[in-house]
């Protein structure tokens, strides 16, 4: 086999859902897990309520402030915007192969049974990225309405702290939960869905009586030209601004891309819906109604959030640590302030739990595969989970936590994510061609137009991310595949040739 037949080997989709039946890993739901035969029993609505319940976090209830304040104004609104007819765009793509290929595995197995190897290796390495740097930004989050709550110190919680000890402390309980492998119930998850909900409602509510208009005009605040500005010059500016060598500023047309691109971070999530291929009624149907439900509820939650948040105060007075509870507080609304971040404290812990386990999963599915060591991802003979890598992982994970702000973390999100969506595109439109008589249940519409447009979007954010984000980016690919010329491209159980038996990491 050549060197480039061996890095575009792919794997046969039958294999794949003869993979989750026989390969269980005590979790009995996915692809990196084996499902033992899943009962299809979730319907759109089902679909819709895991989604929301895990896109709505951090992004939303911090990000907002950081954004609006440093490069959108009142127009982060528009930024919400663009993230959600992009995150839309993604969707489409996604409920075709989710429908097609239903499996627990996602993106990863997506471009192993279309694409390749070498591509499904570097869609794993990034969603680790995203898994374990989504876990520390929404831990922040966590930590910044903590403190706002309880009035903690500054020096220990929230986005001015020096050692975010509020983040460290929920990655590490939480990193517990995951290895022992106590698994949140539906009924607590769903209550914390309700919960989320129900505190954007209330905020879009109760603050709608305090929204000003002086806050919001300008609407569009005007760019300005910054020079020595740390947040928004240097490498710190949009790739697209360095390449073209137009002056870094902030606000305008500039800063609203620049925001929609972190703020993208919000939507990201929605992907795990197609996780769940594999338990729903009527993927064909389904899938497709349950992503873009899922979106269509968070989009016109975010926007109504982002609008009164940025009417209640002006955009530059924002906290960049609990935003929404102290713009109650300074309107004199101490108590809902308080409840709010109980509240957000309570939602966002799920989020961190669901992408620490994630985590594990992913590491899990590529030692299976023989793309990493088996015994990274050994299952722990008493918690039957992925124990050592999640173990790791989690520490690492509070380090990050501790140290590194939410918006500079948040960025690499959603890049990563970005990058998954750009694959996932490419692998609708390839698999067109080369399986064109494949059983697709859904059918994403204009193809290939329609993936084409969602590539271009997603990189077009991506190019709005700062040249530092880049540069952390290219240099966590290129030790993914350092990891993967050293080790996985050897030891593939595809390239061994034993792909119709699986079995549990020792
Ligand atoms: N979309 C999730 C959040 O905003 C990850 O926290």
């Amino acid at each position: 086999m050549s060197l480039f037949h061996a890095l575009v080997r792919t794997k046969d989709v039958d294999t794949v859902i003869h993979q989750n039946d026989e390969a269980p890993d005590g979790h009995g739901d996915g692809e990196d897990g084996g499902s033992g035969g899943l009962r299809k029993n979730l319907s759109a609505r089902d679909l819709m309520g895991f989604g929301v319940g895990i896109v709505i976090g951090t992004g939303i209830f911090t990000l907002t402030g950081v954004e609006a304040k440093n490069h959108a104004g009142p127009a982060i609104v528009v930024s919400f915007l663009i993230a959600g007819v992009v995150s839309m765009l993604a969707a489409l793509c996604y409920a075709e192969l989710a429908a097609a290929v239903p499996t627990a595995g996602s993106s990863y197995t997506y471009a192993y049974t279309t694409i390749g190897e070498i591509f499904a290796w570097i869609i794993a390495w990034d969603l680790v990225l995203e898994f374990a740097l989504g876990a520390a930004v929404v831990a922040r989050g966590w930590s910044g309405y903590l403190g706002s709550a309880l009035d903690l110190p500054t020096a220990f919680f929230g986005e001015d702290s020096t050692v975010n000890l509020g983040a460290v402390f929920i990655v590490l309980v939480l990193g517990t939960v995951a290895a022992v492998g106590i698994r949140e119930s539906k009924l607590v998850t769903n209550g914390l869905v309700v919960v989320k909900v129900s505190i954007c409602i209330f905020v879009i509510v109760a603050g709608a009586f305090f929204v000003k208009a002086s806050n919001l005009t300008p609407w569009f605040p005007p760019s300005e030209p910054v020079s020595g500005d740390a947040t928004t010059s240097g490498l710190a500016q949009p790739l697209w601004q360095w390449v073209s060598g137009v002056t870094p500023s902030a606000y305008g047309v500039a800063g609203v891309f620049v925001a929609a691109a972190v703020v993208f971070f919000a939507y990201s999530g929605f992907e795990a819906v197609a996780n769940l291929g594999e338990e729903t009624e009527d993927p064909g149907r389904d899938m497709p109604r349950g992503l873009i439900g899922t979106l269509v509820i968070c989009t016109l939650l975010y926007l109504a959030v982002c609008f009164v948040l940025t009417g209640m105060v002006n955009f530059k007075d924002l906290d960049e640590g609990a935003p929404i509870s102290e713009a109650f507080n300074s309107v004199g609304l101490e108590w809902a302030g308080v409840l709010i971040g109980i509240a957000a404290v309570a939602g966002l812990s799920s989020v961190i739990l669901v992408d620490i386990v994630a985590m594990g999963r992913i590491a899990f599915a590529l030692c299976r595969d023989g793309l990493l060591p088996k015994s990274v991802g050994a299952i722990h003979p008493r918690f039957q989970t992925p124990f050592r890598v999640t173990v790791g992982t989690t520490l690492v994970v509070a380090v990050i936590a501790a140290f590194v702000p939410l918006a500079t973390l948040a960025e690499m999100v959603s890049i990563g994510t970005l990058f998954a969506f750009v694959v996932v595109a490419i692998a609708v439109a390839v698999l067109r061609r080369t399986k064109p008589r494949m059983e697709r249940p859904f059918r994403t519409p204009q193809v290939p137009l329609l993936p084409i447009v969602s590539a271009v979007c997603c990189v077009g954010l991506m190019s709005s991310l700062a040249v530092e984000t880049w540069l952390r980016f290219l240099v966590w690919l290129v030790i993914g595949l350092a990891v993967y010329a050293g080790y996985g491209y050897r030891h593939s159980r595809l390239g061994r040739g034993a792909t119709g038996k699986t079995g549990t990491p020792a």
